[in-house]
């Protein structure tokens, strides 16, 4: 037989080692060892050579050259010395742990396109692949890349597998090459593993679990038990499981760990680059909890107005914090000048400190703040409550025509302002109700089911008229106790109006940071991203068009279960719903939660705020015409929608290839039945039959991940960083809802010194400034949509051209952003000591600047 004719194939491999690893190689001669050993895989299955024999014993086409790599490279560790090593490395001499390897194949000529390329770790460290450049030698064609980014495991990790990697064309299942049809179903399944066993943090398996490690039961003080979140009596989404043993205590209930397992390529803590971005902003989250539990419950308050303003003037003063590390972790987010802490001033006190007193700008928050998701059009009256009146007290509504008419001023009657749709509410009745009593069992909080209810002024400036605060009958009271606030002249009614307004200011802050922020985006995304890793093979285009939309979020997640929202965490002792604080969130899933509602214009009309009109811009005519987040946040989900549409088209001719694209089907089926499996008997759930569904489901899958977040993300330090605001917190009752109390006496004295014990202590509004300010916070490397390029689309000339659109789109909508900020008739979003509305701005420098759409849901 003819010897075959054989080509040479040089592979170029970029890499790196966790910090510092290299060096160790280096110094300890290692690299003599040989680093990987790859694999090429044709994508022909059987080509005419006589070498098909072998391929078809495989099951899938290999070359079977196996590829030792050594001989000659010199490094520059970070000592900026020549090191001259045996093997071939090129070293960046400002990046001590990046490398080069180099390798070369002899092919045969027959052997094909390389399809992929399997790999193994060979050393005893993990090692992070960025790609592997193949050329082809005597051609002209052009390097091949294969885009990695991954974590290899070493093959002393006994998970380590051969890990394969596609070349960067993407292809939907039925097209696969033949040659990769084998490899692209066993990479999935090695995903998916096998749901036993507790996880390493070197796998990568993605899988489902409920939200069963947030309390703590084996804790000694018993007081850190906590319900599962997930199943038919709390509905929950789903998390990543991580399979640790069960608790002691409650065999429902995952023991808790100090460090959580997550997938090893969503986890931050990749080498250098990322270093930055840990300490800066997201280390702090870590950092933040542990010595707290001590000092939070230190219930004393701010002496006076005064003093609260002084935080930022003279900076505050904590004699009572004895604790070291919460001092030096405090410092991440505030100087400290001997024990004062200074805090950057937020904006919106640095423009206008009374701010938190106006009622115009209470309700221009509604529009255009940090939770612009409460706000709705109320389209009957009187208005209703769903809960069952024999435990909560009549149902109807106590704010009455003739008090909404007064109110109005006689301008139109409670019926024609209806009709002109001029009436708005913030409705945290029916969900906090059920709640009062159990919340007010606990110390040091109080809670009220409340209704608020804003005018739409002919002027058209939007005011807040009345506030309804209600407690349900409990206990000794078998009454409900239940008043409408006005905002009045008179002192008294003057001081009951602010003390109102702080306490739905509470409820606000806690549905944004339970509902709006956590829920609706970190927690909701979860199950897709597990989903897309589980069911869609890498080389499917769709997963990599999802994929940079739902980086670090996993991780970010574990960390607000380990930090934040867990038993005892920051959220229980700095919000009003304290340790029924996830119980609450598990409520809201349960009552509004749907997922063809998270998309922005249905989530408009849904609440009233916009009504379908095709003779409008987006379709949409809005109710209240300024409303800032609603403005700018069509023009950036049309431009994402459009960037998706193309996408979607390029890829999918016909609707029958979405049918029968098996990956794609099983992936949302899984997102339906098992991520949201509480909800997977709901008939909400659109399908997917064809393009334009798929584009719907993937546009609200980007804008969720991306510009949701964003709008109630990065403006929390702008707005809650000065607390009265919006307080996180209503510690005391009413003045008025006991009048035998000393507190009703003190109120009469001299209001402020009550108002002082209802705001958050001195140290839950540091607690919560400082992960505000931590939260608002771009890290020094964020990508914002639009950014650089994947690689994948980058080699497709159709979709390279559709992405330059869609980036060139968001630069124009970030000028059209700017000219109405200075557009003098946007009264929502400019005025005298206004802040600005910038949330939905794509671009952004680091830090806290209040814009920046990120990819992804990542702080
Ligand atoms: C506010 O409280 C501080 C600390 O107790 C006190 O020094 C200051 O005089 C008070 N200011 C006013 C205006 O009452
Ligand atoms: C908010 O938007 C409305 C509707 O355009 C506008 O007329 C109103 O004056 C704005 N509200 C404030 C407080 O500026
Ligand atoms: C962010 O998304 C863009 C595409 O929208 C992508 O090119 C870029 O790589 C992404 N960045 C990250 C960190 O995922
Ligand atoms: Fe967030």
């Amino acid at each position: 037989m003819a010897k075959e004719k054989m080509v040479t194939v040089k592979a170029e491999i970029n890499a790196k080692f966790t910090v510092g690893e290299l060096l160790r190689i280096i110094c300890k001669c290692k690299a003599t060892e040989a680093l990987l050993l790859l694999e090429l895989v044709s994508s022909e299955l059987d080509p005419e050579t006589g070498l098909g024999k072998k391929k078809a014993v495989q099951g899938y086409a290999k070359l079977g050259k196996k590829f030792w790599l050594k001989s000659t490279v010199h490094g520059y560790p970070n000592l900026g010395k020549k090191f001259w090593l045996k093997s071939t490395v090129h070293g960046y001499p400002n990046l001590g742990n990046k490398f080069r390897l180099k390798s070369k194949f002899d092919v045969p000529e027959s052997f094909g396109d390389v399809g992929a390329v399997l790999v193994k770790n060979e050393y005893d460290k993990e090692m992070y692949l960025n790609n592997i450049v193949l050329t082809r030698g005597g051609s002209s064609n052009a390097p091949i890349t294969i885009s990695c980014n991954s974590w290899i495991a070493s093959k002393c990790d006994d998970n380590s597998q051969m890990r394969i990697f596609f070349t960067n064309k993407s292809y939907l299942p039925s097209e696969t090459p033949r040659g990769l049809k084998k490899l692209r179903e066993e990479d999935l399944k090695n995903l998916r593993g096998d749901g036993k066993g507790e996880r390493k943090s070197s796998d990568r398996i993605y899988d489902y679990d409920k939200y069963n490690d947030l309390g703590d039961p084996d804790h000694c003080s018993n007081e850190l038990a906590r319900p599962v979140l997930g199943g038919t009596q709390l509905p929950y989404p789903r998390r990543c499981r991580t399979g640790r043993g069960p608790s002691e205590k409650d065999p429902l209930s995952e023991k808790r760990s100090s460090s959580v397992y997550v997938p090893r390529d969503e986890a931050f803590s990749e080498p250098k680059e990322l270093e930055f971005k840990a300490t800066t902003a997201k280390e702090l989250l870590h950092m933040l909890v542990p010595s707290i539990e001590t000092a939070l419950n230190d219930k004393i308050g701010f002496p006076n107005l005064t003093a609260i303003d002084n935080i930022f003037n003279q900076g505050a003063r904590l004699p009572r914090l004895q604790n070291q590390g919460l001092l030096q972790l405090v410092a991440f987010v505030a100087q400290i000048r001997d024990d004062i802490l200074l805090f950057d001033t937020p904006e919106i006190f640095k423009r206008d400190k009374f701010c938190w007193l106006k009622d115009e700008e209470f309700s221009r928050q509604t529009l255009a703040g940090v939770n612009p998701y409460s706000i709705q059009l109320v389209k009957e009256w009187p208005l209703k409550s769903k809960l069952d009146p024999k435990i909560y007290g009549p149902c109807e509504c106590s704010i009455t025509k003739e008090l909404l008419e007064r109110e109005i001023k006689g301008i139109m009657t409670v019926d024609e302002a209806l009709e002109q749709k001029k009436l708005f509410i913030l409705d945290y009745h029916d969900l906090l109700l059920p709640f009062v009593k159990k919340v007010r069992a606990l110390e040091d909080t109080t809670m009220y089911g409340s209704r608020t209810i804003f005018f739409l002024k002919p002027d058209s400036t939007l005011r807040p008229i009345a506030i309804e605060l209600t407690r349900p009958p409990m206990g000794d009271k078998a009454n409900p106790w239940k008043k409408v606030f006005t905002p009045g002249y008179d002192a008294t009614t003057c001081w009951l109006w602010k003390f109102a307004k702080v306490h739905v200011g509470a409820h606000d802050s806690g549905y944004h940071e339970l509902v709006s922020h956590w829920l609706r985006t970190h927690c909701c995304l979860e199950p897709y991203i597990i989903a897309t890793h589980r069911q869609l093979s890498a080389m499917h285009p769709i997963y990599r068009l999802l994929h940079p939309h739902l980086r670090y979020t996993m991780e970010i997640n574990v960390r607000a279960r380990l930090n934040l929202i867990n038993a005892g965490g920051i959220i229980e002792k700095c919000f009003s719903p304290g340790k029924y604080s996830m119980e609450l969130s598990s409520a809201a899933y349960d009552q509004i939660w749907r997922f063809d509602m998270e998309a922005l214009p249905a989530d408009l009309i849904r609440r009233g705020m916009a009504v379908e009109d095709p003779t409008s811009p987006h379709g949409l005519k809005l109710t209240i015409p300024d409303y800032p987040f609603a403005n700018d946040g069509l023009l950036v989900w049309d431009a994402i929608k459009s960037w998706i549409s193309d996408y979607v088209s390029h890829y999918y001719a016909m609707a029958s290839h979405i049918e029968t694209d098996s990956e794609l089907q099983a992936w949302w089926t899984e997102i339906r039945t098992k991520g949201h499996e509480d909800k997977k008997n709901e008939l909400w759930w659109p399908k997917l039959k064809n393009q334009d569904d798929l584009i719907q489901i993937l546009t609200t899958i980007a804008w969720v991940a991306s510009c949701h977040h964003a709008a109630v993300n990065f403006g929390q330090y702008t707005y809650g960083g000065y607390f009265p605001n919006r307080p996180s917190i209503a510690r005391t009752n009413m003045p008025t809802e006991d009048i035998s109390t000393e507190d009703h006496k003190i109120f009469m004295e001299k209001p402020e010194s009550v108002l002082m014990k209802c705001f958050p202590s001195q140290i839950q509004a540091t607690m919560v400034m400082a992960v505000l300010r931590s939260l608002s916070t771009h890290s020094r490397d964020e990508e914002y949509l639009s950014g650089s390029i994947e690689p994948s689309w980058d080699e497709n000339p159709q979709i390279k051209k559709a992405f330059e659109r869609f980036k060139k789109k968001l630069i124009e909508v970030s000028g059209i952003i700017d000219e109405r900020n200075e557009d003098p008739k946007l009264l929502n979003r400019t005025g005298a000591g206004v802040v600005p509305y910038k949330l939905l701005k794509p671009f952004s420098e680091p830090g806290v600047t209040g814009m920046g759409v990120p990819n992804s849901t990542s702080i």
